[in-house]
């Protein structure tokens, strides 16, 4: 599917990672804010707001210690081993052993990235839907595994064209990598969808890795559930969480691998290797959010559900008919049929030009994501409000 140019120039691994699509937009936003235009950026998913005041006071604590400046563990401190495993029991009512069933990463990329490198062999199958967060191919690819893309217009699909990959297919996938709320389709399911996926794994001798990101982003009472909430999951799965999104803590890289011990151990055994932990003021910081700050996920979520409503509101009435998702930090938009053929990153550049609105095009997420642009939930109502104004102004004068 065009994941693998040929460019004997490069080295080797750099080779198979293509440029990154989204530097066109952001080269071209970078150069209208340098023309002093305000640029409204719904482009990349980094979250604009605070983190909790007691982290950022526990933070500031810690890092007067002295003893808290030497190396930390690679795996993390106990603690806040401990403090996720409490919080997997209270959420979800997973048991987990801080043990040998949670490890302490470097924000949820680390732990994509490095687990995959840890468990993925040369021709290994790792089958994930497309379009997706580009470390769940990419990863694989620079681990030399196979990744098996499936299109994902919805959760049944996906599922019935999985069913069909193990039926049809002579290699046998190893991993199966998944991620709800989805980025960027912003797609969720029901714990019973996760049952399917970890009946068939298990039928079939697959592992299951879950990036679970945006846990704590569902909307109007929905709640994403953890796949380890499925009977005798952790026997072939792993969750990934991230502190990133669920309490505002993108910046301060954290994030955890949780349940089957034996992926865990290979994790470990890598970043043994490779780092010395995070920080360990952040981690001691990471305690008191995993502890104290449930009430904040929550306000967090309610900011991005009023701007969901804001933008699907406001595109509807500019004529962009786009639904609303149950869940994540974005919105995945079909390009209008108007502009369809262009193609979305030149769609994007539009938007970018004529608007001064910039979104991610779809086809940074992958081939499948042709034909969609994403908008990430990270400006306010009002200045969605005047971002979806200028689209609809935009979209009269190119019809007049
Ligand atoms: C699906 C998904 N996984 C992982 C990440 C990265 O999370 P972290 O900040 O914990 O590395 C993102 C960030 O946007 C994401 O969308």
């Amino acid at each position: 599917m065009g994941l693998m140019p040929e460019n004997t120039d490069e080295f080797y691994r750099i080779q198979k990672l293509p440029p990154y699509v989204f530097a066109v937009i952001n080269e071209m936003r970078a150069k209208a804010r340098a023309a002093q235009l305000d640029v409204i950026d719904m482009g990349m998913g980094n979250p604009d707001g605070a983190t909790p005041r007691v982290v950022v006071n526990k933070v500031i604590e810690a890092v007067r210690n002295a003893r808290n400046h030497r190396y930390s563990q690679s795996r993390g401190i106990p603690k806040l081993r401990e403090e996720i495993t409490r919080r997997y029991l209270t959420n979800y009512g997973v048991e987990l052993d801080a043990e040998r069933e949670a490890i302490v990463t470097i924000g949820a990329k680390d732990a994509l990235a490095h687990l995959l490198f840890a468990i993925v062999g040369p021709g290994d199958v790792v089958v994930s839907p497309n379009p997706a967060y580009p470390i769940h191919q990419y990863g694989v690819i620079m681990a030399e595994g196979h990744a098996c893309v499936l299109p994902m217009p919805d959760a049944a699909t996906f599922l019935n064209r999985l069913e069909d990959l193990y039926r049809t297919s002579t290699t046998k996938p190893k991993i199966l990598l998944l991620s709800f709320p989805h980025n960027p389709t912003t797609i969720c399911v029901d714990l019973d969808f996760f049952k399917q996926i970890i009946g068939l794994a298990k039928r079939h001798g697959t592992m299951v890795v879950h990036d679970f990101a945006y846990a704590d982003l569902g909307f109007d009472g929905y709640r994403p559930p953890s796949i380890l909430q499925v009977e005798g999951a952790k026997e072939i799965a792993v969750e990934i969480f991230s502190l990133s999104k669920s309490y505002n803590m993108a910046g301060w890289r954290v994030g955890f691998c949780l349940g089957n011990a034996k992926m865990i151990a290979a994790l470990a055994r890598i970043k043994s290797y490779l780092d010395y932990g995070v920080f360990q003021p952040i981690q001691i910081a990471s305690i008191i959010a995993l502890r104290e700050c449930e009430e904040d996920t929550h306000k967090i979520c309610a900011v991005y559900q009023k701007r969901r409503d804001a933008l699907v509101k406001g595109l509807n009435r500019a004529g962009w008919p786009v639904e609303k998702p149950r869940g994540s930090m974005f919105l995945w938009a079909p390009v209008p049929e108007r502009y369809r053929s262009m193609g979305s990153l030149e769609f994007s550049k539009l938007l970018l030009e004529k608007a001064l609105v910039a979104v991610s095009p779809g086809i940074g997420f992958g081939p499948l994501g042709e034909g969609h642009v994403r908008f990430a939930l990270v400006e306010n109502e009002q200045r969605i409000r005047q971002a979806t104004r200028a689209i609809g102004q935009f979209f009269k004068s190119d019809k007049a």
